[in-house]
């Protein structure tokens, strides 16, 4: 019955996934979907149709009960100017409509029905801390959350409050998810923004918690005089090769000029002209190269560097433990040096940090690599079960024959009783590598 367990927990992962994607708010309806939301309502209320309505003025929405993700809804009301039918006189009306939350798609309330606005809603914002827009509470439908005093100010139950919205854009009680410098206000509409300022030279960092060192004070990464050109968190950069006659992230790989793509050696054999390039850094094929392929394209780069994609130029990698960055981002790895993956988020992670990431339910992409790795040991797996089997089911054809002979078998063709001793019996059962036929029928049959 323990098989079992593995196709529950599928169906529950299968049901709960199922939940979680039909469960969905509605982002503000389109023209078209007010316009299809608008007939039914037109025949409710004249009793007669069809009608094929024209939105043609400005859409007012007046109450907006918010979703769990920011920019969803769960029920709106709206005054909207529309004809009927074109050519007909237009109308403006305040109307409802809900978000089907099993199919994300909006529909009108034919029973709330259309009404003419009243003049103290003319000028007045959205409200949108509602539980529901519903007919009957007020001029603006709107039921106001009785129990959150701030920011959104819905309900999402009696006791829990929906008052800003994380990073992520869920709909939270407050931004500390997000962390411990987040805050919200009516400027950023509501959602959780880092709010810490660093001192000059200092730039927050990824995850809002400090200030870090900025990497073009600290390091100065771009080289030949490229202009470093700092951004946020404190090790995000680009360099500005503008003038440089050097290409790359560092500015680091030299842009043969038509002059410059005839041997230096041959041109000007001068020994004068040795002291001026740094032999170590500078091999005749680009900078921070050690050996050349070609006259203009490098084989092994210096320490710290790698071998761009071009397979020709040399750029410093920023990402620790990487063999090769991409060519034109020095924060993104390509190729992890030996005992590294390669992550999603183009960084390089020793084998077992990889493996946990795996696990984490944030869903990390699988690398072609570990899916092969996966491959292999599922390969194996089955190998090593078909052995077992193999192996089982010779030792019980063996011992069949061996008890066939040593009874009925021999005793029918002979003719003759061969017994075996009572002594002799039991040792053979008693012997712990015994496997009776009937056990072995048992244990390698499908059900
Ligand atoms: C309006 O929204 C519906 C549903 O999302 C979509 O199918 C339709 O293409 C949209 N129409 C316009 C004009 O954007
Ligand atoms: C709807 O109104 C707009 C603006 O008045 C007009 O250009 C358009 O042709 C109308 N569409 C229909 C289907 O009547
Ligand atoms: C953001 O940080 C500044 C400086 O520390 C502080 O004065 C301000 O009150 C903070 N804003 C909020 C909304 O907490
Ligand atoms: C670095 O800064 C640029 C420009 O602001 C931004 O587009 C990019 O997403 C940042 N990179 C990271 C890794 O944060
Ligand atoms: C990998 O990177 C980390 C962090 O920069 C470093 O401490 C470590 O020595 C590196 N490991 C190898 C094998 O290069
Ligand atoms: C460089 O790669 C990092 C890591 O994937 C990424 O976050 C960033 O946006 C990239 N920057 C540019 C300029 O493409």
């Amino acid at each position: 019955m323990l098989y079992l367990y593995p196709v529950a927990a599928l169906h529950i992962l299968l049901y709960s996934t199922t939940r979680l994607v039909s469960a969905q708010d509605c982002p503000l309806p389109n023209k078209t979907e007010i316009e299809t939301a608008l007939s039914p309502l037109l025949i409710n209320a004249q009793g007669f149709g069809p009608f094929s309505p024209n939105i043609t003025g400005p859409v007012r929405y007046v109450c907006l009960s918010q979703g769990d993700m920011i920019d969803t809804y769960r029920s709106i009301s709206l005054i909207a100017t529309f004809t009927p039918n074109s050519g007909e006189a237009e109308q403006t009306k305040l109307f409802l409509m809900y978000c089907i939350s099993t199919s994300g798609t909006w529909s009108e309330s034919a029973t709330d029905g259309l009404h003419n606005p009243s003049p103290n809603l003319v000028g007045a914002p959205p409200r949108t801390d509602c539980i529901v827009c519903r007919y009957g509470f007020g001029d603006d439908q709107c039921r106001e959350c009785p129990y959150c005093d701030y920011g959104l100010r819905r309900c999402t139950s009696r006791h829990s409050c929906c008052s800003v919205f994380t990073a992520s854009g869920f709909c939270d009680y407050s931004c500390e998810s997000d962390g411990p410098n987040y805050v919200a206000t009516a400027s950023t509409g509501f959602i959780c923004t880092c709010n810490l300022t660093c001192p000059d030279g200092f730039t927050v960092n990824s995850d809002c918690t400090d200030c870090d060192l900025n990497i073009c004070d600290a390091e100065s990464p771009c080289e030949n005089g490229g202009q470093c050109i700092q951004y946020s968190p404190a090790d995000n950069y680009t360099c500005d090769c503008t003038g440089t006659r050097h290409g790359g992230v560092n500015c680091a790989s030299l842009i043969p000029s038509p002059s410059s793509l005839t041997p230096i050696a041959i041109t000007s054999p001068s020994p004068s002209l040795a002291p001026s390039i740094p032999s170590e850094t500078f091999a005749p094929c680009g900078q921070n190269c050690d050996t050349c392929k070609t006259s203009n394209c490098c084989k092994t780069c210096s320490l710290g560097y790698y071998l761009n994609p071009d397979d020709c130029t040399c750029g410093r990698c920023t990402v620790s433990n990487c063999s090769r960055c991409h060519s034109l981002n020095s924060s993104c790895c390509m190729e992890c040096e030996e005992g590294f993956e390669l992550c999603s988020d183009c960084q390089c992670k020793t084998y077992a940090s990889s493996t946990v990431n795996q696990l984490l339910p944030t869903g990390a992409a699988i690398s072609p690599t570990e899916n092969a790795k996966t491959r292999t040991w599922i390969v194996l797996f089955f190998v090593a079960l078909i052995l077992v089997l193999c192996i089982l089911i010779f030792i019980s054809v063996l011992l069949y024959t061996i008890i066939y002979f040593a009874s009925g078998g021999a005793r029918t063709r002979m003719n003759k009783t061969i017994s075996i001793p009572p002594a002799a019996n039991a040792r053979l059962h008693n012997n712990p590598l015994y496997v009776s036929p009937e056990e072995v029928t048992l244990s390698i049959s499908p059900s």
